[in-house]
């Protein structure tokens, strides 16, 4: 069912909706369509609205045309304007109408020369600000205040309007994406035990074409994955490995130069620190530590839905990091899937345990041309990077340089990290082959990231830290509080552009 977004052409003074969009900038006109321009020309009447980014002008329209509110929203200089303030604009405007109770709205888009856009980047942004600000996440509350609207229209001209149709439905298809992982982000931990997370991340992905194994405690054991059954040992709730796989030549010819991406998502359903348990504070919305699990399995199902062109796999280990008697202990030493030896430092360094596992896994099953892996993996990379930006850490430069593109494109920001290799010798262990703890606490994201290191062979790989921007607190022009389902769209974008 993609009928939520539409694309629109035709004469604007016949256009029936309970509130029409008109974006404006505060310096020049960006529409070109003279009716639009009109309209503009008599809301620049009024004093208190410039144009700027955050003003908005509401009128209500009794003249008998078919629109009856038009809402002027500002979208700042124009020189400033991109993809992503299209998407806040969308996102706050959609807000507006659902505080109003409305159930649809059309967006006039602006014209593409006056803003250098493409119309294609255009469209996308409304239709995705719109789309993923229309979300509300209330599964829990009795009583529902907000209700979503139905129908998000973006007006536009008849030649634009044919030559994008196939857009909306793609926009959609991707953003759906984005909101499952937002779902199980902020799903409460007590709903979402590695055993249940994974049945309902199988759920989704069995209505789609996509193979899937599940590795349970027993099976762990078998492979030897002596690093996730640690992670999980301390809580009732046993730990899981899911495998999905998306393959489109699963019944054909592959053809010989095929390709393969792995991408490994960290799903620690809490994380509590285990032994090391977390001071109170620093529990709040633990819950979000699967973020990286949610996103690799939206992306699976979201390819599948798209017909992706090439085989990727999802790699995700699931577990509960909690202390009690059987929990795994600091000082202790396990022995992972690859091997090696590791000396529990701090068993809040769970993450790259259970990554540790499943990332030499994937190496050894799948030998994919490139592993990515998303986690909320360590504090210090929200101190570097603060609560937005995602830090990339790759061997290769140029797989670095494709995220870093792609999330400027999708706006889910990432920065490069460095992979500094002196560092390594601040994970020595006296008795093991490696320790999960760093011996300083500065670089902790970028110990984090060595340690993974270890367990990629030479295969290409980058890994992508969210523990900053997975989830949030407080609303955001689209996206409301909890998880954001970041890494959705960054990876699409770029496995859609990977070569
Ligand atoms: N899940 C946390 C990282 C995290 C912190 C995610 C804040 C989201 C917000 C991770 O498992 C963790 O506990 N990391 C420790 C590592 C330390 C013990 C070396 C940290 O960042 O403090
Ligand atoms: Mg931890
Ligand atoms: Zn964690």
């Amino acid at each position: 069912m993609l009928n939520m977004l539409k694309l629109i052409s035709g004469e604007l003074l016949k256009i029936k909706t309970d509130c029409l969009v008109v974006p404006v900038c505060e310096d020049v006109e960006i529409h070109d369509d003279p009716a639009i321009a009109a309209l503009v020309e008599s809301a620049r009447k009024i004093k208190e609205f410039k144009g700027k980014t955050d003003d908005s002008l509401l009128f209500y329209d009794s003249s008998g045309s078919g629109f009856s509110r038009i809402l002027f929203a500002g979208l700042g200089k124009h020189k400033k304007s991109n993809a992503e303030s299209l998407r806040r604009l969308a996102g706050k405007c959609v807000h507006q109408a659902i505080n109003k109770n409305l159930s649809e709205i059309v967006f006039c888009a602006p014209s593409p020369a006056k803003l250098d856009l493409t119309h294609e980047s255009i469209l996308t942004a409304i239709f995705e600000g719109a789309f993923l600000g229309n979300h509300v996440f209330d599964k829990y509350k009795k009583e529902k205040s907000e209700n979503p609207l139905k129908t998000i229209s973006v007006f536009t001209d008849a030649e634009a309007a044919k030559a994008w149709r196939h857009l909306p439905p793609r926009v959609e298809t991707i953003c759906k994406g984005t909101l499952l992982a937002r779902e199980w982000v902020s799903m409460p931990s007590n709903e979402k035990q590695p055993d249940r997370l994974v049945r309902s991340m199988v759920k989704a992905a069995e209505k789609e074409d996509l193979s899937f194994s599940i590795l349970d405690e027993k099976s762990l054991k078998q492979n030897g994955m002596g690093a996730i059954l640690a992670v999980g040992a301390g809580s009732r709730s046993k730990p899981r490995l899911l495998i999905l796989d998306y393959n489109p030549f699963k019944n054909k010819k592959a053809p010989k130069t095929r390709k393969i991406v792995v991408l490994v998502g960290k799903g620690v359903t809490f994380d509590s620190g285990g032994i090391n348990l977390k001071p109170p504070a620093s529990l709040d919305d633990m819950k979000m530590d699967m973020s990286g699990a949610a996103s690799v399995a939206a992306i699976l199902i979201t390819l599948s839905r798209l017909k992706h062109r090439f085989r990727v796999v999802g790699v995700i280990p699931v577990v509960e990091n909690m202390p009690s008697g059987e929990a795994v202990r600091p000082g202790d030493i396990i022995k992972t899937y690859s091997g090696k030896t590791v000396e529990i430092g701090n068993t809040d360094a769970e993450g790259r345990l259970i990554l540790a596992d499943a990332m030499s896994y994937a190496v050894k099953m799948f030998k994919p041309d490139v592993l990515i892996d998303l986690a909320t993996l360590t504090g210090a990379c929200v101190v570097a990077l603060g609560e937005k930006i995602a830090g990339v850490f790759s061997t290769e430069e140029r797989l670095a340089k494709a995220i870093v593109k792609a999330g400027d494109a999708v706006g889910e920001i990432c920065w490069p990290m460095p992979l500094f290799d002196d560092y390594k010798k601040l994970l020595k262990s006296e008795f093991a082959d490696i320790n999960n703890m760093s011996s300083t606490r500065w670089g902790g994201a970028i110990t984090a990231a060595l340690f993974l290191s270890e367990f990629v062979e030479r295969t290409p790989w980058a890994h992508i830290d969210i523990a900053g921007p997975a989830y949030s607190k407080k609303a955001d022009d689209y996206c409301g509080p909890g998880g954001t389902g970041f890494g959705v769209r960054l990876l699409i974008d770029f496995l859609n552009k990977m070569e």
